[in-house]
């Protein structure tokens, strides 16, 4: 273990990975794969430490990711929702963050909007981990680009492919880590759904300086040679009203077998965030079928997860 990068760590927050170097990614990256390799282990790393996780939106995974690798070595979880908390209602999100950093050693958020994780971070003195928000989905991405590695070897050079809603925080948030590790990234979406060019021009220099090429295009056939082809749902958390919109502008870009026959390749795998609307974003066929790495990277979410908390947390 690097020392140095290991320092860099301690007290730090995870709120999106443009604050992080490509040297930091590759340690988290590496550390996960160390504590996958440790499972079943009874290594009580996190004793004595709490845990605040708040939730404005719903989870499955991100939630028991935090939850049971957390719990499983000695740490103690505590899952506040909305419901249960003055989160920015009737308490201001400072003072929430206040009194928090007063209790607990770290704190997750998943909620609406980028400066309500921020907020927290600034304002409670203590690690704060973006569990998803509107913008970003930072603990996602690292366990999509460790399911990659998990397949092809080191991800530098490979091609990651995301059909779908290009505008939502999975996409934004492939866009950074690719820029980041020298992915070749391709967003395949309708003109009306592209990612904004605000994060485009950001990432312009990061993947410059990685060799990573990132395209966005709405032509279905630059899907080929992918090593991976990724989506999401249609319609976001929060969303809903957009429905029947997105369905219209979305169908063509189903991944079903005759999208995934695109890549020419018999060895592309097809990598999804979850939770899936088969029948919409992607074809039952394809996401249970033997291309699917969805429930590797599903399980990758926890790994991943407790790789952040260990370093965040000094507790390696
Ligand atoms: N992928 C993901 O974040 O899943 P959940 O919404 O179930 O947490
Ligand atoms: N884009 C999806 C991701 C769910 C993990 C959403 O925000 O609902």
């Amino acid at each position: 273990m690097n020392s140095t990068i290991n320092e860099k760590f301690k007290g730090r927050s995870l709120l999106t990975l443009l604050d992080y170097e490509a040297e930091e990614i590759r340690f988290l990256l590496d550390l996960s794969k160390q504590v996958k390799a440790e499972k079943g282990s009874c290594k009580q790393r996190f004793t004595g430490k709490t845990l605040a996780l708040l939730f404005e939106k719903r989870s499955t995974r991100t939630r028991c990711a935090f939850e049971t690798a957390f719990g499983e070595e000695g740490g103690h979880p505590v899952f506040l929702s909305t419901a249960d908390i003055q989160l920015g209602a009737k308490e201001s999100v400072e003072d929430t963050a206040r009194v928090l950093g007063r209790m607990f050693s770290a704190i997750q958020f998943r909620g609406f909007k980028q400066s309500t994780v921020e907020t927290l971070a600034s304002c409670s003195g203590v690690p704060v981990y973006n569990g998803l928000t509107d913008s970003f989905h930072p603990t996602q991405v690292l366990a999509d680009i460790m399911t990659l590695e998990e397949n092809f070897g080191d991800c530098k050079g490979k091609k990651l492919c995301f059909v779908g809603d290009g505008r939502n925080n999975v996409a934004r948030s492939l866009m950074v880590i690719c820029s980041k590790l020298g992915v070749h990234f391709t967003v395949i979406t309708p003109p009306a759904l592209n990612p904004d060019w605000e994060l485009i021009e950001l990432c312009a220099p990061i993947s410059a300086g990685s060799g990573a090429k990132i395209r966005v295009t709405d032509d279905l056939s630059e899907v080929s040679g992918s090593d991976a082809v990724y989506t999401d749902v249609w319609t976001s958390m929060g969303e809903e009203d957009k429905k029947a919109e997105r369905i219209a502008l979305l169908s063509p870009y189903q991944v079903n077998p005759t999208l995934m026959a695109k890549t020419g390749r018999a060895d592309t795998i097809f990598l999804h965030c979850l939770p899936a609307v088969k029948g919409e974003e992607v074809t039952a066929d394809v996401i249970d079928g033997p291309m699917s790495r969805a429930w590797d990277e599903a399980e990758n979410r926890k790994h991943t997860i407790k790789a952040i908390m260990l370093a965040s947390l000094d507790c390696l």
